[in-house]
Formats: structure tokens, C-alpha cells, sequence
């Protein structure tokens, strides 16, 4: 207990604490987690996705569906983390390998535990989670809180425990729980997934066995005023899809709430489209960018063996995969300098485009600008808009995506013309 004048403890605690999301710190995933993602979906609703769920998969309509669906199976992720770990995913810490929809049944067995499909599985789970952490992988699998999950199968519903008792004797460390069919459920939105959150302390608690927790919650808007205090990650949007107008209205959303993200908590823009769709390889720039520096989760949602190496240079550079997973500074970077419109605005359509924030330490500043017009532009900006850069210093610059320094800036930093779409990214370092 302490005092300093005019201020009490409690006050300053108060404080200090006000800008810190209290997060359910179970030890894991201090930094957001990296890795793969089996199931992707790219349609604008979960109406149409549970539709075309239970209708007739497509194969011409990649650019709706992303890659896997529910054509999932052991061999497929056996050798997905085969070459992810032959092209240099795995150092470069994309370490979870996640199995999403489609791996179960639609029944219990009669004493309550759930049905791993063997036509799909047929080694059984223990088996496959062995073979990925052989190759230094971790292991996610996907559930769902309500009755059925969205493709139909098993939902957990008043079986959480006996589920979350089995992912970990299957050896698993990272679960996704999902939110279709919960009508029946008459909580709070927090209070559904806190019975997952419930399961999960209980049985770190008999196991020793934490789980990483990421929970989708779309459309209702208010996960993250929860999430920090239930999982390790919460959706703040509806699914993403592999086109450009998604990733501005995700990334319009993320713009507003940097604040409730940080360690063991963070803000989920959803999965990578890299690789999918119609993204420029500008567009798949901007999107790495934008969600790594945002600190979402990073996980790859494309069929790793069809990546261009244009693609691959971009999900595995360096230097932006390291302010994500910063071990010192847990916030994100936030907007400081709205650009093109006045500051604050909420515009789906052209979201916020000058960000900043610590890295490290508070004498390094990463800086991201993204170009939503539809024209070349000249970057200028004055260094004392961003409240992470102090006008009385001259910083040494270094651009991310060029890998080079470039550079001093003092009062104003200036950068040759950026493409349409296209991103800049960069270290400021106090000289
Ligand atoms: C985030 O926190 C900072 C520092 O406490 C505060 O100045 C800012 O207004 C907050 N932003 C939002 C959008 O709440
Ligand atoms: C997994 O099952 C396959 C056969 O399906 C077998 O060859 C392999 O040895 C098993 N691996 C482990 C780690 O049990
Ligand atoms: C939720 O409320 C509805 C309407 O009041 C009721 O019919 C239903 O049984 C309730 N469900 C649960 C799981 O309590
Ligand atoms: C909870 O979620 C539903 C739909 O998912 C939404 O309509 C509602 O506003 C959310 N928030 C609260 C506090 O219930
Ligand atoms: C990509 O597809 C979307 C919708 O499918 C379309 O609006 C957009 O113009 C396309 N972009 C490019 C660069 O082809
Ligand atoms: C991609 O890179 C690999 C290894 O660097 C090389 O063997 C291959 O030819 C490249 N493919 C293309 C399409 O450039
Ligand atoms: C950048 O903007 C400042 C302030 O408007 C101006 O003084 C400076 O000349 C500009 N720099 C370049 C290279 O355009």
C-alpha cells in the first residue's frame, strides 16, 4: 500500500489498469496463436453457410468456399503440416494445425462422448495428434456450444466437461467453439461460452492440461466486452471472405476496439485468405498486415500446397510476424490519423489508414499505412499525430515489407507513392 500525493492506490491502480483488458490468463497463448486452419467459409451469412452446408458442395465455387469445407480427412492434415513444416511455417511460428467442422458424428455414444467420423479419421485422433507434435506441431479442434454444430454434427450443449476431458486425453492443445444452433440456450452471450470456459479451468485443474480457448461469436457485435474475461480469443465480425470489401469492414471494426486486446486475449479477425479468392498480391500484403499488427490470431485458410511463392513470401515475413507476436508489448496498433476521413469515423468501406504503436519497448514504433484508395498516393505525415512518436526525436526508419533501413524521419516522415491497396510498414527507432 502507497500513497502518492492527491492520488490513492486504488485510484492509480484504476489507472493504470483502465487501458489493460483483464484477461482469463490460463497460461497460454500470451501472444496470438499462429497456425492452420482446416475450414474456411467465404459467404456473406451463416444462413447461407448452413444452406450450403447441408446442400451440395461446389467445387466451382472456390471463390465462396474456402479450400477445405468438410472434405477433410487425416491424410489432408498430415500433409498439410508435412509441407508447412517443409516450407518454413513452423519456424516461422505458424505452430497450431487445426481441425475445424466435420471431424465428428452426429451421435454420442450412450454414456456422452462424442464420435470422431472413422471414414475420415480412421487412425483416431490420439494417432494424429501424435504425428503433428512429432513434427513440433500443436494440435486445435473445433466444437460447438449449441445443439448440432454449424455443419450439423454433435453440438456440446450440457456435455462441455466431458468434451473438454476428451480433447485433452486426445492429446489436443488449442479448441475453437462455435455458436450455431445455440437458440436453446437462454443466457447471456457470455454465459454461453463461459460454460466452455468453466469446462476448460476444470480441467486444467485435474489434468494440469491448458487448452488455448477461441470462440466465435458473429453479428452480435459485444464479444470483445466479454471476451477478455472467457477465452483466449473472440470473433469481432461475421466471417471473412476472400474479397477486399470483407477486409475493410473487419478491419473498420478491429479500428474501435484495440483497446479490449492484449496479452492472452485478443481481438480475432478471422482467418487468412491468403491464397484464396481474388486478392492482389497488394491486397494479400495489406491483409498479412493488417491482422498481424492488429494482433489477431494468424491462421493460415488455404490449401498450403497451392500457395504461389508470392503468397508464401508474405505469410512468412519476418518482421511483421514479430510485433504480432511481441512478447513485451501486448496492445495492438491502433489508428491515429483516420486520413482521407475525419478521425473516428465508423466507414466500412474505408476504414482508418494511419496506425501505430509500441513494439518492444516505447523507443521502437511500428507504423502501418494502408491505401484504400483507388490511386497512387504520396505518404506524408507529421510524426506528433501518432501519440507513440515524440516531435522532439529524430528516428531511424526501417521498412518491413523492403527489409532495409531507410532512412532517418524527424518531424515529418515522407515515403516515395504506395500503390492502390497496397500497405507500407515500418520500425521507427529513437535515435
Ligand atoms: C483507448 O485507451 C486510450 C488510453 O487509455 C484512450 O485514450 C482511448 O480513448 C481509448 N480508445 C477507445 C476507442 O476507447
Ligand atoms: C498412426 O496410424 C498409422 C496407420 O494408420 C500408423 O502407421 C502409425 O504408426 C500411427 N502413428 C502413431 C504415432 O501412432
Ligand atoms: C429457453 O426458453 C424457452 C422459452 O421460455 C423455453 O421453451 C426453453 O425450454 C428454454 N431452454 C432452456 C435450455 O432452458
Ligand atoms: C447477444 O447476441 C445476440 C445475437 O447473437 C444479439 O442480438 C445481442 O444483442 C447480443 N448481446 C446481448 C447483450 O445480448
Ligand atoms: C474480386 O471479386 C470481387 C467480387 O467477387 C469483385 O468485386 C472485384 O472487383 C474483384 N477484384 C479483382 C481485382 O478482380
Ligand atoms: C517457388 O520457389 C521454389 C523454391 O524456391 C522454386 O523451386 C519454384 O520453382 C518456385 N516456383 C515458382 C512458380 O516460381
Ligand atoms: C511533407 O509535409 C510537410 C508538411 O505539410 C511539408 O513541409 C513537407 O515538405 C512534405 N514533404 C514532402 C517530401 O513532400
Amino acid at each position: 500500500m502507497f500513497n502518492l500525493p492527491g492520488i490513492t492506490y486504488s485510484a492509480l491502480q484504476a489507472l493504470l489498469l483502465a487501458n489493460v483488458a483483464t484477461a482469463w490468463n490460463n497460461g497460454v497463448a500470451k501472444v496470438p496463436p499462429m497456425g492452420f486452419n482446416t475450414y474456411v467459409i467465404s459467404l456473406a451469412s451463416r444462413l447461407s453457410r448452413v444452406k450450403l452446408m447441408c446442400g451440395v458442395i461446389s467445387s466451382s465455387s472456390s471463390s465462396r468456399w474456402n479450400r477445405f469445407a468438410c472434405n477433410i480427412n487425416e491424410q489432408l492434415i498430415r500433409d498439410t503440416a508435412t509441407q508447412m513444416k517443409n516450407l518454413g511455417f513452423l519456424v516461422a511460428g505458424y505452430q497450431y494445425i487445426n481441425i475445424d467442422d466435420c471431424w465428428l458424428t452426429a451421435s454420442r455414444t450412450s454414456d456422452g462422448h462424442l464420435i470422431v467420423d472413422s471414414s475420415k479419421f480412421p487412425s483416431g485422433m490420439n494417432n494424429l495428434t501424435s504425428f503433428l507434435h512429432g513434427l513440433g506441431f500443436k494440435a486445435g479442434i473445433y466444437e460447438d456450444l449449441g445443439t448440432k454444430t454449424c455443419a450439423g454434427f454433435a453440438g456440446s450443449l450440457g456435455h462441455e466437461l466431458t468434451d473438454a476431458r476428451d480433447f485433452v486425453a486426445w492429446g489436443f492443445d488449442y479448441t475453437k467453439i462455435d455458436n450455431c444452433n445455440s437458440g436453446s440456450y437462454n443466457g447471456t452471450n457470455a454465459s454461453r461460452f463461459q460454460r466452455w470456459t468453466n469446462a476448460l479451468t476444470q480441467v486444467k485443474a485435474e489434468t494440469g492440461k491448458s487448452l488455448v480457448y477461441t470462440l466465435v461469436e458473429w453479428n452480435s457485435f459485444d464479444a470483445w466486452t466479454w471476451g477478455p474475461n472467457t477465452a483466449n480469443a473472440w470473433r469481432i465480425y461475421d466471417d471473412i471472405q476472400a474479397n477486399w470489401g470483407r477486409i475493410k469492414q473487419i478491419l473498420n471494426q478491429a479500428s474501435f476496439i484495440g483497446n479490449y486486446s492484449n496479452f492472452y486475449g485478443h481481438n480475432d479477425l478471422d482467418m487468412l485468405e491468403n491464397g484464396n479468392g481474388n486478392l492482389t498480391l497488394a491486397e494479400q500484403r495489406s491483409h498479412f498486415t493488417a491482422w498481424a499488427l492488429a494482433k489477431s490470431p494468424l491462421l493460415v485458410g488455404t490449401d498450403v500446397s497451392k500457395l504461389s511463392n508470392d503468397s508464401i513470401q508474405i505469410l512468412l515475413n519476418p518482421e511483421i510476424i514479430a510485433i504480432n507476436q511481441d512478447t513485451a508489448i501486448g496492445e495492438p496498433l491502433k489508428p491515429f490519423f483516420w486520413g482521407k476521413n475525419p478521425d473516428g469515423t465508423n466507414d466500412p468501406t474505408f476504414p482508418a489508414q494511419y496506425w501505430s504503436g509500441y513494439y518492444k519497448d516505447t523507443h521502437h514504433t511500428a507504423i502501418m499505412y494502408i491505401n484504400f484508395n483507388e490511386v497512387t498516393v504520396d505518404l506524408n505525415f507529421t510524426l506528433s499525430h501518432s501519440p507513440h512518436l515524440k516531435a522532439d526525436k529524430t528516428y531511424a526508419v526501417r521498412d518491413l515489407w523492403q527489409h532495409k533501413d531507410i532512412g532517418t524521419a524527424s518531424k515529418f516522415f515522407f515515403s516515395g507513392s504506395i500503390a492502390p491497396h497496397d500497405v507500407r510498414a515500418y520500425i521507427f527507432t529513437e535515435m
